[in-house]
């Protein structure tokens, strides 16, 4: 049976830095949200341009469109064994469809570790990260420095800082993100399936407790 597990946090929690650290741990694929849209946008894609807007304005993009992406990433080969999700689902329509494609997989969400970081820390987070070109690794200028400053350590490409990570798009995002996406935490905790996890601890930590979180789950 695959097994699915959902990163939930805010903007800026750790998920991409997180599920990079544990997915080959866990022998599932990452599969997010917001590097997929990010290489559509890149490629200038049908989808690319219709998130475009949304994504610059630090929106979220409409469910129908989020919902067909995912289920068709999600039905490549190396989802075989089942993925973690880091940025979806974002919402409960989201969170709905994404049960009902798993059931007809025969597959489930069995753990949801919630990366909690309290709103003032997410900012400086975000102002500060260098994002890799090729392949979406990321990099802290203080927490998580890359070994030479502007290139990526895993592929060698350059770094760059995110459009929506400008202070009034961050802003919007954590907005969006305490409407429309918080209640999934209720969601998730009623089908005892949510595990909170401490964000602002180091990055091992937070990895050293994640992983014991999904082993349980
Ligand atoms: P997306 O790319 O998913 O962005 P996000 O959820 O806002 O999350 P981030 O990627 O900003 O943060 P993260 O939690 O991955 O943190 P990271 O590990 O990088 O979405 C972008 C946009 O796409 C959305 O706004 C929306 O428009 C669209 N979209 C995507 N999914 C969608 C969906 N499902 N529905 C509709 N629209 C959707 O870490 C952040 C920084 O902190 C880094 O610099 C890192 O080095 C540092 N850091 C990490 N952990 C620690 C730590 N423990 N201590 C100190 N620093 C740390
Ligand atoms: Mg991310």
């Amino acid at each position: 049976m695959p097994s699915y597990v959902v990163l939930l946090g805010p903007p800026g929690a750790g998920k991409g830095t997180q599920a990079e650290l544990i997915s080959e741990k866990l022998n599932l694929a990452h599969i997010s949200s917001g590097d997929i849209f990010r290489e559509n946008l890149k490629n200038q894609t049908e989808l690319g341009k219709q998130a475009q807007g949304y994504m610059n304005r630090g929106e979220l993009v409409p469910d129908d469109l989020t919902i067909e992406m995912i289920k068709d990433r999600l039905q490549r080969p190396d989802c075989k064994e089942g993925a973690l999700l880091d940025g979806f689902p974002r919402t409960p329509a989201q969170a709905e469809a994404l049960g009902k494609m798993l059931a007809e997989w025969n597959g489930k969400v069995e753990c949801v570790p919630y990366i909690s970081v309290p709103p003032k820390e997410l900012v400086g987070r975000l102002s500060g990260r260098w994002t890799c070109k090729e392949q979406g690794h990321v990099y802290h200028e203080t927490f998580n420095p890359p070994k030479v400053a502007g290139k990526c350590d895993i592929d060698g490409s350059e770094l760059y800082q995110r459009d929506d990570d400008k202070a009034e798009t961050v802003e919007r995002r954590i907005k969006v993100y305490l409407e429309q996406t918080t209640p999934l935490i209720d969601y998730y905790r009623k089908q005892g399936v949510l595990a909170e996890v401490d964000g602002t601890l180091p990055i091992e930590q937070v990895t050293t407790l994640l992983l014991k979180a999904i082993e349980k789950g």
